[in-house]
Formats: structure tokens, sequence, C-alpha cells
């Protein structure tokens, strides 16, 4: 397949750690050039180090919290300053907090997670996607999950938050229609990435269980399934891809061993 990422720019959130981190090297392996977020400052600069020193490519770097309105809005017109506009954005930050029945769930895991998958990723979608529109041209890759096709025992507010990026990607898609501008939902099912354990609010035993006797989901298989999307011929657009690791067939269906 055609490499269509050499020498465009991508937008790529929460690129500290897991998917977005990953994403982050497999596009600049591909001479893309990134600009990569998170909240974490010595990751991000971590990163932002190892993308310049590995690849022939441009990086930059903004830290900052995707809940803070301001902060999108200041990153997106400190591109416009440069005269960057993203070929390509990630809406990747994200997170599940907690896993309690709804009449024992914590109200501030239910803040954090709407604030962040839903008006996070809306705050970043109107920040940049004007510039694409005013090009007419991009690509908008939003990470769903599989949590937003069927909802699971106490998953309650994250299955509802990532219920709303699934009818947000379709959203974009409409309203997107008569631009060149291409919009695809990718759903993971169980990845290993730091995911459970910021589930369970830094339980690494906990999290550890969540992968137990199967093959899960690594963050560079979600990197490789961006990078296939990215690189359909313009009249391709995937609008929504559910990767399942091969042991689980649906949220409720999951062939884990005991030994
Ligand atoms: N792993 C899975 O099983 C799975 C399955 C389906 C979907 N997903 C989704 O995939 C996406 C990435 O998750 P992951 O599995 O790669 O987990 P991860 O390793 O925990 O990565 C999450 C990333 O999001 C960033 N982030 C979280 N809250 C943020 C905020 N308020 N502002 C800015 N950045 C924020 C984190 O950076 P900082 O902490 O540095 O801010 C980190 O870089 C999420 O949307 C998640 O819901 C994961």
């Amino acid at each position: 397949m055609k490499n269509s990422v050499r020498g465009k720019w991508a937008l790529i959130t929460g690129a500290t750690s897991g998917f977005g981190r990953a994403t982050a090297e497999r596009l600049a392996s591909e001479g893309c050039n990134v600009i990569i977020t998170g909240r974490r400052k010595e990751k991000l600069e971590a990163v932002y180090h190892i993308l310049q020193e590995k690849f022939q490519i441009k990086v930059l770097s903004y830290c900052f919290d995707v809940r803070e309105l301001n902060k999108c809005v200041e990153m997106a017109n400190d591109l416009a300053e440069r005269e960057i506009v993203p070929d390509i954005l990630i809406n990747n930050a994200g997170l599940a907090s907690g896993k309690n029945k709804i009449y024992e769930g914590l109200i501030g895991d239910w803040e954090k997670m709407i604030d962040t998958n839903i008006k996070g990723l809306l705050y970043i979608t109107r920040s940049i996607l004007p510039m694409m529109v005013a090009r007419n041209e991009g690509h908008v890759i939003n990470i769903g999950s599989a949590a937003g096709h069927l909802v699971y025992p106490e998953g309650n507010v994250y299955n509802a938050t990532k219920f709303a990026v699934k009818a947000l990607n379709e959203a974009i898609n409409l309203d997107l229609v008569g631009t060149n501008i291409r919009c695809c939902s990718i759903d993971p099912g169980a990845a290993e990435t730091e995911f459970s354990k910021v589930r369970f609010h830094g339980d690494e035993e906990k999290a550890k269980k969540v992968y137990e006797g199967y093959e899960p989901l690594i963050a560079e298989d979600i990197a490789d399934m961006i990078l296939y999307v990215l690189n359909t011929p313009l009249h391709v657009n995937i609008t929504t891809m559910v990767v399942y690791p091969t042991a689980q067939r649906s949220v409720y269906v999951m062939d884990r061993k005991k030994d």
C-alpha cells in the first residue's frame, strides 16, 4: 500500500503512553511529522527525544490537559502561527476510571471520564477541524472502543463515553459530507497498555489480572491499524474499525486459559 503519511503532520493526543505513543513512533517511522500531547511532562519529553533521535522528522510537543478548553485553543493558535495545519488528527487521549456498579460509582471518576473522553475530544476537534475544513483536506481518527458498541457489567459510565465517541464519529462524518476530509473510529477490545492501571487507580496487581490467560492486543497493533486506515486511497473512507484480540470475540466472550 502507498505511503500517504510521509511529510505530513499528525497531531496525536495522549502520546505519553499506550496507543498514542506507539502511533507517534509508527507514523514517525514512515516519515510523518508528529505533534504529541499529554499531561505528564517527563514522559512527553522522553517521547519527544526518542522521536527526534530515531527519525528524520519534525516533532512538536504540547503538555496540557485536554479537559482545559483554553489549552486546546492555545495549541491550535500556536500551530496556526507556525503555519502548520495538521493533516491527521488522532483523538486518542482518554481513560477509564474505576469499575463499579453504577449505584456505587465515584462521581469524581465519572466526571474525569466524561470530561476527557467526550468533552476533551470535542474541544480538540473544535479547535483543529476548522483548519482542515478551510483546506478541504484531512483525516480524523477517533479512538473509540469495543466498549462503545456493547455495554458490559460495571462499565456503565466508561461505556457511555465510548458510545458518545461512536455517535460523534458518525456526526463528524455526516457534517463533513461534501469535503475531502475522512473520519474513522478505531475501536479496540482488550489491549495491554497503562489503561487498566489507570482504571484501577494505580493497582498494578488488579491491572495485570485483566490480561491473564490470553494474548491481548498491544499498542503497536492499534498503531498498525491507524497507519492502514491513513494509507487507504483518498476515495476510501473506513468509518469504523473494531479490533479484538483473537481470544476475545465480544466484550462478553473471552477465551481465558486457566493453568
Ligand atoms: N487499552 C485498552 O484496552 C483500550 C481499549 C479500547 C479503547 N481504549 C482507548 O484508547 C485510548 C488510549 O488508551 P491506552 O489504552 O493507550 O491507555 P494509556 O496507556 O493509559 O494512554 C492514555 C493516554 O491518554 C492520555 N490522557 C489521559 N487523560 C488525559 C487528559 N485529561 N489530557 C491529556 N491527555 C490525557 C495519557 O497521557 P497523560 O496521562 O500523560 O496525560 C496517555 O498518553 C483511550 O481513549 C482509551 O479509552 C483503550
